[in-house]
């Protein structure tokens, strides 16, 4: 038999609080005209996308976690040193070592929180989220903050017709704690690692400085392929989540997809027969792809405008370079 004292956690987790940061520089689509040959009816049309926001030197992968976090730790009403865990999913921090989670941690007044990044691209934030929840119900931190964040504006090649317009930059954090009842359901998760070439950067680091490449990497992607699998692969796993939660989709009061594209948010909406009174994330349209911090993003925005009202049932899915996969049903902050 074990020696050991079993861990004692909440009997559940849920989101407490939410935050984002949306860079001061509003990028239109005639900025991206200056680089590739398209057009705004073209872009808007095939990706929704209208403006999106990129980060100046000051607002760092560090900086908009802090902003983000701030919001974030104030809504749950909780203070600093009660946070335990500090969870970063981020693809675009270039310093490889230590982990920005840690900087973050320190500079919000954490009380040396446990911090780590994690790289799941778009569906960063749902991995993020059911790690937090699982350490929440072990019982190793009571509190922990879960941050999205991207500066995809530096990995964007802005002559590649594919992409050029598609990535933008901010941060958006939750706070997750304990609750007596489930407020976050179970994930659907996964990873698809044969299909890993149609989302990838360009070249490794490596081959740029021994001078391989002149480029700086960039993401690149088999734009229809991405799509075809998140529209036909993405809505069985949605529905997936659902059925995991035991609810319909007419229980749903919010719909908060990865911002990656409109057309493959509408197409989704339609595959799951998402009811009229269920309110759908269109933030990409103003923010774009933003990767890791699309979904805390757009729940902030969504709760700000009055779109979504805190206790909302609403399902999220994020989806991308791996390719990976999170899907769950969370309560609204
Ligand atoms: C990128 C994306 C918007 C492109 O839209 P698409 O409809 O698939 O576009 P295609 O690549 O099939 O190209 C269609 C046509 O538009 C042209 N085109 C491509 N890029 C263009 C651009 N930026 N401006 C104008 N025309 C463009 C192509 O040359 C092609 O022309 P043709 O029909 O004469 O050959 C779309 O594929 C997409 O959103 N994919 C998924 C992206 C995604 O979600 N990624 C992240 C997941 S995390």
């Amino acid at each position: 038999m074990s020696k050991i004292k079993p861990s004692k956690g909440a009997p559940y987790a849920r989101i407490l609080g939410v935050g984002g940061y949306r860079p001061t520089r509003v990028v239109p689509n005639e900025v991206i005209l200056e680089t590739i040959d398209s057009s705004d009816e073209w872009i808007r049309s095939r990706s929704g996308i209208e403006t999106r926001h990129w980060a100046s030197d000051e607002e760092t992968v560090a900086a908009m976690s802090i902003e983000a976090s701030g919001k974030a730790i104030a809504d749950a009403g909780i203070s600093a040193e009660q946070i335990g865990g500090v969870i970063v999913s981020t693809v675009s921090h270039f310093k490889q070592t230590p982990a920005v989670a840690t900087e973050i941690a320190d500079k919000l007044g954490t009380n040396k929180a446990a911090a780590f990044d994690i790289s799941a691209g778009c569906a960063g934030f749902g991995y993020g989220l059911t790690l937090a929840k699982g350490m929440i119900v072990e019982g190793s931190a009571e509190y922990v903050l879960v941050i999205g964040v991207e500066r995809l504006s530096d990995l964007t090649d802005l002559e590649d017709r594919a992409t050029a317009f598609l990535f933008g930059d901010g941060a958006g954090a939750v706070v997750v704690g304990p609750s007596q009842e489930p407020e976050i359901g179970p994930t659907i998760w996964g990873s698809e690692g044969d299909k890993s070439e149609t989302i990838k950067q360009t070249v490794p680091w490596t081959d740029y400085r021994d001078g391989e490449v002149a480029k700086f990497p960039a993401i690149t992607q088999e734009g229809q392929a991405v799509f075809r699998w998140a529209v036909f692969e993405m809505a069985k796993v949605a529905q997936q989540a659902l059925d995991a939660a035991g609810i319909t989709a007419d229980d749903l009061d919010v719909f908060i997809p990865h911002q990656a594209n409109e057309r493959i948010i509408d197409s989704m909406v339609k595959t799951l027969k998402l009811p009229e009174h269920v309110t759908v994330a269109r933030d990409v349209r103003t923010t774009g792809n933003t990767s890791a911090a699309s979904i805390p993003l757009a729940m902030e925005r969504l709760l700000a405008t009055g779109e979504a009202k805190s206790g909302d049932t609403a399902l999220v899915i994020g989806f991308g370079a791996g390719l990976v996969y999170a899907a769950t049903v969370v309560t609204l902050p």
